[in-house]
């Protein structure tokens, strides 16, 4: 098989890439893009879904779905009237049906050359067919797992994806911190896109809540790209079946004006953008209040540095009945419940570094098992419906 690819290899080099026949009005060379990260699945809602992948060559994008195994519909982007050349593809799949098992196919075609005329074209790459299944708030169950601070360990993802029971796991929640800073495109997917994907298999999705350490590094200006929901931003609320998700963004752990950051970071009006639309949010939609259960995940369990302290978010919390809150971030298990001992009324699971929180929700009651890497089973807890 090696060889083959070899001789073929041989064959293209030695005819140099010659114009192929065809009827475009433009050059159409042969030469195919490789694509060399993906496509991976990004939150999943109940209508839309988040395909990403990346290419060695500058490419234009298309994904081809449909339900079942249908692949006739098509969905192009365009970013201000333009479609989109590059090497990082991004398409957004939307009006989908809820609960609904769809088919999908990446295509990237080769850009050779952006001519402002007859600009010159290459083949197409399809990876897949892969398949996806939408969130559907009707459905009476849902189960999920929540990874954490995984910290650029590829070993420890690799443990982690093999202690998760993929088959009945609807969706992957990372919970931040998977680097200690982040360098480059190419470091993003080494230290921890690449293995965590490896896991999702093109099928589940991944819902990632900002840890601090993603703030950090050159390339820190460029993570949501590589994680994109159609919100435009890291927290936002999804429904599957009776868990209504809200994934919120802790932020930083430390001031903005700590030296270390040399006045580059403002997260002090970036936070309170983010608790106007979480206060909006739980008041506003229905869903908060008749979701069987409420379900908060994020990365700091003690909601991040705030100029004006936790106090706001936790009211919120309290007010819209959130039963469960998963964080990270301490590196290591704890659990507290609620009670008069504290001052929330949800319970606060953290998540520690080598562990897989697996949530399993029914309409009256949410599961948690926290088991290690190791095989040992860290905690169990079950919340019943209020
Ligand atoms: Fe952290």
């Amino acid at each position: 098989m090696i060889r083959r690819a070899l001789i073929l290899s041989v064959a293209i080099l030695a005819v140099a890439a010659p114009v192929l026949a065809q009827s475009e009005p433009y050059r159409v060379f042969d030469t195919r893009p490789v694509i060399t990260e993906g496509p991976y699945l990004v939150a999943t809602s109940e209508t839309t879904v988040t395909i990403v992948w990346l290419t060695d060559t500058p490419s234009h994008a298309e994904v081809r779905y449909g339900p079942g195994s249908d692949l006739s519909m098509v969905a192009q982007p365009q970013l201000d009237g333009l479609v989109p050349v590059g090497t990082r593809h991004v398409v957004h799949l939307n009006k989908l049906l809820p609960g609904t098992s769809y088919s999908y196919e990446a295509v990237a075609t080769r850009v050779v050359k952006l001519n402002a005329y007859w600009p010159d074209k290459g083949l197409d790459v399809r990876s897949g067919p892969h398949q996806f299944i939408t969130f559907d708030r009707r459905s009476p169950s849902v189960s999920f797992s929540v990874v954490t601070d995984t910290h650029e360990d590829t070993g420890r993802i690799n443990r982690l994806n093999q202690a998760i029971d993929w088959g009945s796991t609807d969706f992957l929640v990372h919970t931040g911190d998977a680097f200690h800073w982040i360098d480059t495109e190419e470091h993003l997917f080494r230290a921890w896109l690449r293995p965590t994907t490896a896991g999702l298999a093109h099928t589940k999705p991944l819902i990632y809540a900002r840890g601090n350490h993603e703030l950090r590094g050159p390339f820190a200006r460029r993570l949501f790209d590589y994680v994109p929901v159609p919100e435009g931003r890291f927290y936002y609320a999804r429904d599957a079946g009776p868990v209504h998700l809200i994934v919120l963004d802790t932020g930083e752990d430390k001031p903005d004006d700590t030296n270390v950051y040399a006045e580059l970071n403002r997260t002090v009006p970036y936070r309170a953008d983010e608790l106007a639309w979480f206060r909006e949010h739980v008041k506003t939609t229905a869903r908060v209040s008749e979701a069987p259960f409420r379900v908060i995940v994020m990365h700091q369990p003690g909601w991040g540095w705030l100029v004006d302290g936790p106090d706001a978010w936790v009211e919120t919390a309290n007010e819209a009945a959130v039963d469960l809150v998963i964080a990270g971030h301490r590196h290591r298990f704890s659990y507290a419940p609620p009670g008069p001992d504290v001052d929330h009324s949800y319970h606060l699971l953290v998540v520690g570094q080598d562990q897989v929180a697996r949530v399993d929700a029914t309409t009256s009651e949410l599961k948690v098992a926290v088991t290690s890497t190791d095989g040992s089973i860290v905690h169990t807890l079950v919340i019943p419906r209020r």
